[in-house]
């Protein structure tokens, strides 16, 4: 672990690690989508975390009702700058992609909730795109019994399920292909706001580090993973990620 002085050496040394690095891939969890207004599972005041103390949910807003917060766009400028070569994700809010970032840079292990995807032939299509409505067809769960009244594929009329990946479900292929891909290409993963106890998810920021890649980590709470780590950010992700993106752009101007 690198030993910091100061909160501004901080920005600056994740600043001359990003532009030292041909390779960065990002890995998010549901911390990063806290600043927008949803509830994580496993931080303080958690799902996983207030059930376990037998409290009721977290207050937190609906996944149609959120936009992306300012840690969602940092990774799409380290996107557009052609910094991030790719972002590996668990969270199913779509948020990513509704901040900018490409269809082809990212892979959502777990699924995301606007969208569904065949059985048979693995095509990916928007609930609107279908025309899926939760009230009347259902959640779309693969261990629910399709329903007569469900949308089919377009492509093979086979059967259309919910892209969320549940617990005991099968992980993507595809998504799972890549994440492994990009884990093992990169010199530099940074994870933003996940406790990384999650597997096999929480693999990949181990393989990339076991492969040779510096590996940060930008969280507010102690993660499973630390014990790897170059570098442990103990600040929000939002507020983190500006002042990262405000010192490359410095780093550009001198
Ligand atoms: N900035 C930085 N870190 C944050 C912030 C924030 N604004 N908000 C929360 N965190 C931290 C929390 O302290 C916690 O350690 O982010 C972490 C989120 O961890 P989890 O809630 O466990 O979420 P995640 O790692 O994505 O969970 C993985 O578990 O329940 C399953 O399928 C679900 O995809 C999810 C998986």
């Amino acid at each position: 672990m690198i030993k910091i002085t100061s909160e501004k050496n901080e920005v600056s040394l994740v600043a001359e690690m990003i532009k030292e690095s041909e390779y960065l891939v990002v890995f998010t969890g549901a911390g990063i989508s806290t600043e927008s207004g949803l509830a994580d599972f496993r931080g303080k005041n958690g799902l996983w975390t207030r059930r376990d103390k037998g409290l009721p949910p977290p207050k937190s807003k609906h996944f149609d009702e959120v936009e992306p917060n300012p840690a969602h766009l940092a990774l799409v400028e380290l996107q557009n700058q052609g910094r991030m070569k790719f972002l590996i994700s668990q969270n199913v809010d779509n948020l990513h992609l509704q901040s900018g970032i490409k269809l082809n840079q990212i892979s959502e292990l777990h699924g995301n909730y606007k969208l569904v995807k065949c059985l048979k032939c693995d095509s990916r299509f928007s609930r609107d795109e279908v025309g899926w409505i939760r009230d009347i067809h259902g959640r779309g769960s693969r261990k629910e019994p399709p329903q007569s009244n469900q949308p089919i594929c377009k492509k093979c009329q086979g059967r259309l399920i919910s892209s969320v990946v549940d617990f005991n479900d099968p992980m993507p292929e595809k998504e799972v292909e890549l994440a492994k891909y990009h884990s093992l290409e990169c010199d530099l993963m940074i994870v933003v706001g996940s406790s990384l106890s999650v597997f096999p998810a929480a693999n990949y920021p181990k393989l990339a580090k076991d492969n040779g890649a510096k590996l940060i980590i930008i969280n507010t709470d102690p993660t499973r993973l630390d014990h790897l780590a170059d570098l442990h950010i103990r600040e929000k992700a939002g507020e983190f990620l500006l002042k990262l993106i405000k010192e490359l752009e410095k780093r550009l101007k001198s």
